[in-house]
């Protein structure tokens, strides 16, 4: 523990490309707090920073004795269906609060598993705290009334000139499949990704013209019906997302192909994917911002913008972290996805304005 006057905090995969926006926003967000980067590889020359070796598949007692000194690890490794809930088992080990940024509905419920754990260790869990679910849920709570929407889109339009991480490639390919989830009735249930049909185009705002949104999979469900009362929540919810550049053929050549890839085959794909957007990134027409709409028709539409996809994804944890660091937030020990009984969802909008995120009706 750092003396109280100056709060801490590990960025565990600090070194990839979200971990490295976390740790900037963390900067910006809360000054004068120890930042420190673990990872397997974290070494010395990651700007001067304090760092140390973490595997968090298998944690050895040096590295979690380092995490013991910390107030808060932010979890930001990946990708998180091929990691689980191991990070997260670490922090409990090492007694240490932790955040993470999931989006792999997998992992979350095994981390909603870990709250007999947390609890008795009197470690608070605060999971999905990214850009989906995290930011999309405050956006989704700030919309909903008394009378919940029967249908509310959660749409992300993802510029092609944007930063781009391995494990969010590689987990993009992942959610590629036949089947995606959504929420209908408050239950979690697959059904077939229509990449055709009246809801493939969605216009953005300040869009003139609508662009193609393809169906994926959240974690975001997983993380609302565990929290809510179906009736607390909107008939149905689902998932689609604008990669600038990829094209209709291509999400379908990954979804048929899903039916027999395997590990191997999606870390090659994942390295080409990569290639493939640092070649493309510097087209004109790629935008190096996203968007991120909550869209529940005549209730109404919220929107959150003037980011890349990993900037609001860190921006958002960071405004956590600070709320965790100065005893802001309204959570005991336990695992917490976000809610209004998490955080004061006005203080935390008027945090990620500070922070350069723009959030606006209509
Ligand atoms: N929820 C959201 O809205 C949202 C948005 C954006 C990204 N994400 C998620 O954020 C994660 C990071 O994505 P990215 O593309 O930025 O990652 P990345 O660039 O591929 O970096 C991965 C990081 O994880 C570390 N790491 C991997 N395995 C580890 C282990 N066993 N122990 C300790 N550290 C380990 C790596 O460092 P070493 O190799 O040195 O270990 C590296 O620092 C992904 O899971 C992605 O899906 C979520």
């Amino acid at each position: 523990m750092s003396p109280p006057d100056r709060p801490s905090v590990v960025v565990i995969g600090g070194t990839g490309a979200t971990g490295r926006e976390i740790v900037a926003a963390l900067e910006e967000a809360a000054p004068g707090t120890r930042l420190a980067i673990a990872s397997r590889r974290a070494d010395q020359s990651v700007g001067g920073r304090e760092t140390f070796r973490l595997d968090v598949k298998s944690p050895d007692q040096v590295s979690l004795a380092r995490l013991a000194e910390f107030d808060l690890a932010v979890i930001a490794l990946g990708p998180f269906h091929a990691i689980g809930p191991a990070a997260h088992l670490a922090c409990l080990k090492a007694g240490t609060d932790a955040l993470d940024i999931i989006d792999c509905p997998r992992t979350a419920k095994a981390v909603l598993a870990l709250r007999g754990e947390a609890v008795d260790g009197g470690v608070r869990l605060l999971t999905g705290m990214g850009l989906n679910p995290g930011l999309s849920t405050l956006l989704l709570d700030r919309l909903l009334g008394a009378d919940p929407p029967s249908h509310v889109r959660v749409r992300l339009f993802a510029g092609g000139d944007e930063p781009a991480g391995r494990a969010a490639t590689s987990m993009m390919i992942e959610q590629f499949r036949d089947e995606v989830e959504v929420l209908d009735s408050g239950r979690i249930t697959s059904v077939p990704a229509a990449d055709d049909g009246d809801d493939s185009f969605y216009r953005f705002p300040d869009d003139r013209e609508p662009v193609l949104a393809l169906p994926c999979t959240s974690a975001e469900p997983v993380l609302l019906a565990d929290r809510s009362a179906p009736e607390d929540l909107p008939g149905r919810i689902d998932y689609r997302i604008h990669f600038q550049g990829l094209t209709r053929g291509v999400a379908r050549v990954l979804r048929r192909s899903s039916r027999w890839r395997g590990a191997r085959v999606d870390n090659m794909l994942a390295q080409l994917f990569l290639l493939l957007h640092g070649l493309a990134r510097r087209n004109p027409v790629n935008r190096s911002s996203s968007v991120l709409s909550v869209d529940a028709g005549p209730h109404g539409r919220i929107s959150a913008s003037g980011q890349t996809t990993f900037g609001l994804t860190a921006r958002f944890a960071a405004a956590i972290s600070v709320l965790l660091l100065q005893g802001g937030l309204r959570c005991g020990p336990g695992v917490h996805a976000m809610s209004d009984d998490v955080a004061d969802p006005e203080e935390l909008s008027r945090m990620l304005t500070r922070l350069g995120v723009r959030i606006g009706h209509g």
